[in-house]
């Protein structure tokens, strides 16, 4: 074996092979309390599989073969048909090749994404009318409503009666920002995300789903497959067409940028290409043929746990963070490990509790986060928790899983974590933790707009700051004087305005006083904005009120020009207009189409919205408009204009004549515009 981090199963018997084959299972499934890593579950897998195939124990491998109902009784099931298979896996270049072999053809390559699998069924009128987890494979749990309330999966398509197969999963960065102080890891949560009680809840998971199969219509290729999807409006997971020769190098190239990705991942997918060499192949009860997973290890190290330190989070948690000895983890040298919160903590300590110096396995799991898996050997010093906040000195409490305090006004450690956050989403470099606690408890920066008022001199007698490096952080925070609206709205550290959201609101409204007058429900009119986001930014924006005004007496907020990139074309009567494109075009794609509108100083918000000038619909769909046919966007726009609104709904032809610099001289001229007295036959 390659990895000495891989348990070495070959000692045991074929008996106890699958002894411990169905007690590791049903700690996975059942107890949720895996006692092995799963690199380590599938090594014992193989070695089982290897000495005897047909092995019974192989066949209830899965949440069915635990032998207990796992489905809450309450939640309605979907039978599945065909039914959700799992995959083959392997681990090394040989057996690659072996299964390239068995085909015709180059493979699909994708990166297999750590979540949850699930499955949307769309109808005869394209509207997403069940949502289910895999579950079994067989039969799986309905989160029909909970799907609505992820971002990007669509609502409504332009197919009818297709199934759609994927991956829901959780951003890194979204765990890494708001949950991994107090949960394992995002696998769970995203599980947790889809069987929320009150689906509009889902959304502050930000969860994403990922498209890898269609059932309905026919393709000739997987390749063609991923594109329809894509066509249809979902994300497909990043994929490249590889030969044999190339599936190792492209396995190395994932594995190595493992850790930069978006999403957890544990390996590679490679699908034959060709659909006939699929029928093919067929499957076995457990898996596709014509489908392999090369899997990555995980990489695991041992060390010790010398100490736990409390940390206040910005929002008042105070949470446990071990300090271990340095263990190297996926290439990265890790001594501090996020214990969670308490309940994970006590869990991890199990009976004796987590004492100091106990000997630990460390593990990066989806080789990004680093984990506290395993206490190996206990220490003698049990680990206390804390009575107050270790800065402000407040009294704890436990509330649920989570150690709190109702912190004093100038808690240090919630104030620091303010201008941390505030530092790095500016980008104002430099402003390490040692430079900003002396900066704080000199209260020289006690709130953000103080960076802008900070001089040399205020610097120079702090420890470890000469000159040189004072006037290099002044002229740092100089260039953040002038910032960009996205970076500027998430400096505030305004729960739910995330890098997505902070985004699609700067592409959408031309400055920050229309984004902070903005109500909670203009903004769920946004594609993929719930309500609760909606509600808590809006809220957030107006919490922060006197800081947004304070931090404006010193930066200039800048708004993206349209015309930033591409040279523009002056005088077209696109120049300030809004425009948004839905369904096919035919003379090019809608990448192309935007950058033409920005081109002519225009924008092109994502969603609809009230003031909108121009929704650009296929010359084939505004016939079909016209007699009676609508999409969500095509009503949405009916509805704004009944409200007041002016937007055109154009065919490509005209948006096209447009772009010649035609303009619509007298709305009669274009024919379809305006429309909307005619819509009330569709509604
Ligand atoms: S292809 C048989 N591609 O892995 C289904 N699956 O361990 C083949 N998965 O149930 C689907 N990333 O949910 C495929 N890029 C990817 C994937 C992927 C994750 C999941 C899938 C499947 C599970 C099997």
């Amino acid at each position: 074996m390659s990895d000495p981090t891989v348990t070495d199963w070959s000692d045991l018997s074929v008996e106890e092979l699958e002894e411990a084959v169905r007690y590791h299972n049903k700690k996975y499934w059942i107890d949720n309390d895996p006692e092995i890593s799963d690199p380590d579950f599938d090594q014992l897998v193989e070695t089982l599989k290897d000495r005897a195939p047909e092995s019974e124990a192989l066949e209830a491998i899965g949440p069915a073969g635990a032998d207990v109902d796992v489905f809450d009784e309450e939640t309605e099931k979907l039978e599945h048909a065909p039914p959700m298979l799992s995959l083959g896996k392997c681990y090394d270049e040989e057996t690659l090749h072996k299964w390239y072999d068995k085909f015709e053809g180059d493979a699909v390559a994708t990166p297999k994404i750590d979540g949850v699998a699930a499955a949307l069924r769309y109808d005869g009128q394209g509207r997403l009318s069940v949502a289910a987890t895999r579950g079994t494979g067989q039969i799986g749990e309905v989160m029909t409503e909970q799907a609505r309330h992820v971002e990007n999966i669509p609502s409504r398509v332009e197919a009818t009666d297709i199934e759609v197969r994927g991956e829901a999963v959780m951003p890194v960065a979204v765990f890494q920002e708001k949950f991994k102080h107090e949960y394992a890891n995002p696998r769970n949560l995203t599980a947790g995300a889809l069987k929320q009680k009150d689906p509009k809840q889902t959304a502050k998971y930000g969860i994403r789903f990922f498209a890898f199969d269609l059932l309905g219509p026919t393709c000739g290729t997987e390749e063609e497959k991923l594109a329809r999807l894509e066509e249809l409006g979902f994300d497909v997971p990043q994929f490249e067409i590889v030969s044999r020769d190339d599936g190792q190098q492209y396995y190395d190239q994932i594995a190595s940028r493992r850790a930069e990705l978006r999403f957890e991942t544990d390996g590679v997918v490679f699908k034959a290409n060709r659909i006939d060499e699929q029928q093919r192949m067929g499957h076995t009860a457990h898996h596709p043929r014509y489908a392999l997973a090369y899997k990555f290890q995980g990489d695991a190290g041992e060390s010790i746990l010398r100490d736990v330190i409390w940390s206040v989070s910005r929002t008042g948690a105070i949470n446990p963070v071990g300090i271990v000895d340095p263990v190297v983890l996926s290439g990265a040298t890790v001594t501090r490990v996020s214990l969670h919160n308490l309940a994970i903590m006590e869990h991890l300590g199990g009976d004796r509790g987590l004492t100091k110096d106990a000997k630990v396995l460390m593990m990066r799991r989806g080789g990004v986060i680093p984990n506290l898996e395993q206490v190996l050997e206990h220490g003698d010093e049990p680990i206390e928790i804390p009575e107050a906040c270790p800065d402000c000195g407040a009294p704890t409490r436990r509330d649920n899983d989570v150690l709190v305090a109702d912190h004093l006004q100038d808690c240090s450690s919630a104030r620091l974590g303010q201008l941390r956050h505030f530092v790095s989403e500016m980008e104002i470099k430099g402003f390490g933790p040692k430079l900003l606690e002396q900066l704080y408890e000199q209260e020289i920066v006690t709130s953000p707009p103080d960076f802008f008022t900070l001089t040399v001199e205020d610097m120079v007698p702090l420890e470890r700051v000469g000159r040189k490096l004072a006037e290099k952080q002044i002229r740092r925070i100089d260039r953040a004087r002038t910032v960009s609206a996205d970076s500027f709205l998430r400096a505030l550290g305004i729960d739910e305005l995330s890098h997505h959201v902070s985004k699609l609101l700067v592409d959408t409204y031309p400055s920050l006083e229309t984004i902070r007058q903005l109500s909670a429900d203009e903004l769920v009119e946004l594609h993929t904005i719930g309500e609760v986001i909606a509600e808590t930014v809006t809220e957030g924006l107006n919490e922060k009120s006197e800081l947004i005004d304070a931090l404006l007496d010193h930066v200039e907020v800048e708004f993206p020009d349209p015309g930033d990139e591409v040279p523009e074309i002056a005088d077209s009567p696109l120049q300030d207009k809004a425009v948004l494109f839905t369904g096919k075009m035919e003379s090019m794609t809608r990448g192309k189409a935007k950058e033409e509108v920005q081109k002519r100083g225009g924008r092109c918000p994502s969603s609809v919205i009230r003031d909108l000038d121009y929704l650009v619909i296929g010359d084939a769909d505004l016939e079909r408009f016209k007699e009676g046919w609508r999409t969500n966007k095509l009503s949405k726009a009916e509805r704004y204009n009944d409200d007041g609104s002016n937007i055109q709904i154009i065919g490509e032809s005209q948006f096209l004549a447009l772009l010649e610099d035609e303009p619509p001289s007298r709305e009669e001229d274009l024919e379809g515009l305006p429309l909307f007295e005619a819509s009330n036959d569709s509604k």
